[in-house]
């Protein structure tokens, strides 16, 4: 089959792909991102790139269009999906951390003609001969660890089972991380797990995106393509493996160090992660594969941490309320709480959890989409160039992501414009809003921006 070049602007990434590769999908495996709230059906406008072939100039949907000959690709930075907020804060919560880890430093005894016991019988008689399973990683450093230290080595075990052998005593480092699979962004925080102190977080956009900006649309793509779950996996793994990357970079800790991972998400994202088929999620009744919690290696799912890294995900309540929701009630305590208590998590998918006295109840809707674009014309999702923070005063003032251009506006851009129109009576106590007739109480400059 005949391939065309396409070249990517502004950062002039060129790509190879096949005739009749969609531009999105060509986008993808340039490793250009961009923005596919509609999962690619031509209904939500947020792909449109600009083409240029032969001389001439095109506004097209990226989703849409193939690549039929070479062509050069502008990509408006409203479309590009790779910038996210940078600051992440935390909550003040603190947690008695209990990874199910532990390091421990011994000495093993050398082998001789007259003590010929194996490797892992002289460790374990060491580690008093408490049943231990070798997992085979541990096993495959183990000769190296026990003659390279003058047989000290430093054990990395669960209650029954020994992960990895090193060299030396390492005990004053142990690693984890913690990630939260959102249907647009994805947060990791790397953990020490000696004293719950968490050393950097990252975040990026889910890398999922141009299947569609919500859990239904990623299920229904799952559904329709034959290689869509695995694609979906890829795409999720990869973004956790990126911010991996960049945090071991910035806290000087190898990936391999990372002995824990436990991961939160909605029911859709921590299937898709394990590479579980959601389709039933979809229709009712909503059933999930399955909603406790799963345990795995990290190399099971592709995961560039320690191949035998404890990889938790937790556990789900139901369909469309997943371990998000469980990961908020243990962070906030809720149902330790006496009287009446909510707590509301607004993503792109919103859910909320009523605690009275402690006994709790659950429920989700659609959220982020609602606000970011799907049916607001100047709607956009929070990346550079959204405007996120609306102040009116003299006039009015924006806060946009990246101190760029506005090129749109985001959710918490209009939860805040909505709030400063409610406070200056630009709308009214019935929700009316306001025109330039009835706001006589404004400044003449704020008044001239009302339409009649
Ligand atoms: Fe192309 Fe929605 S119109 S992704």
């Amino acid at each position: 089959m005949a391939e065309h070049k396409v070249i990517f602007l502004p950062d002039g990434i060129q790509k190879n792909v096949a005739e009749g590769t969609t531009i999105m999908a060509a986008a993808a495996e340039a490793g250009v991102e961009l923005e596919g709230p509609c999962g690619g059906r031509g209904t939500c406008g947020k792909c449109r790139v600009l083409v240029k072939a032969r001389g001439e100039e095109e506004w097209v949907l990226a989703c849409k269009t193939p690549v039929t000959e070479d062509m050069t690709i502008e990509i408006p930075q409203a479309a590009v999906a790779l910038h996210r907020k940078s600051a992440l804060t935390e909550t003040d919560v603190h947690i008695k951390i209990e990874p199910g880890i532990k390091k421990k430093a011994i000495k093993v005894k050398e082998a001789t003609v007259e003590y010929q016991a194996s490797d892992t019988e002289r460790l374990l008689s060491e580690l008093g001969n408490a049943l231990k399973v070798f997992n085979l990683e541990a096993l495959k450093s183990l000769p190296k660890a026990v003659r390279k230290s003058q047989g000290l080595v430093t054990v990395t075990m669960t209650d029954d089972e020994i992960l990895a052998v090193e060299p030396g005593d390492v005990t004053g480092r142990l690693f984890g991380i913690a990630v939260d699979i959102g249907t647009t962004t994805i947060v990791v925080s790397l953990v020490n797990l000696l004293n719950g102190e968490t050393l950097s977080t990252a975040s990026a956009t889910n890398a999922q995106n141009i299947f569609g900006a919500d859990v239904i649309a990623r299920i229904e793509h799952v559904m329709k393509q034959a290689q869509g779950l695995e694609q979906l996996q890829r795409r999720v793994v990869n973004v956790i493996n990126r911010l991996i990357e960049k945090l071991s970079e910035e806290c000087s800790v190898a990936p391999q160090e990372i002995v824990k991972v436990s991961i939160a998400g909605n029911t859709t994202m921590g299937h898709l992660f394990l590479g579980l088929d959601p389709s039933a999620i979809a229709p009712a009744p909503f059933t999930p594969v399955v909603r406790h919690d799963v345990q795995v290696e990290g190399k099971q799912v592709g995961l560039k941490v320690y191949p035998a890294a404890k990889v938790t995900v937790l556990p789900n309540i139901a369909g469309y309320v997943g371990a998000d929701t469980i990961a908020v009630i243990l962070a906030t305590n809720i149902y330790q709480e006496k009287g009446v208590t909510l707590a509301i998590d607004i993503g792109t998918n919103g859910e909320m959890v009523l605690s009275v006295n402690g006994n709790l109840m659950a429920c989700s809707t659609a959220a982020g989409p609602a606000f970011e674009g799907a049916h607001i014309k100047q709607g956009m999702r929070a990346a550079a160039g959204a405007i996120e923070g609306v102040r009116i005063e003299e006039d009015v003032m924006l806060r946009v992501i990246g101190n760029t251009a506005a090129k749109g506006i985001c959710g918490s851009g209009l939860i805040d414009a909505i709030a400063e129109l409610v406070r200056v009576g630009i709308i009214d106590q019935s929700g009316k809003l306001l025109g330039k007739e009835e706001a006589e109480h404004l400044p003449d400059n704020l008044r001239d921006r009302l339409s009649t």
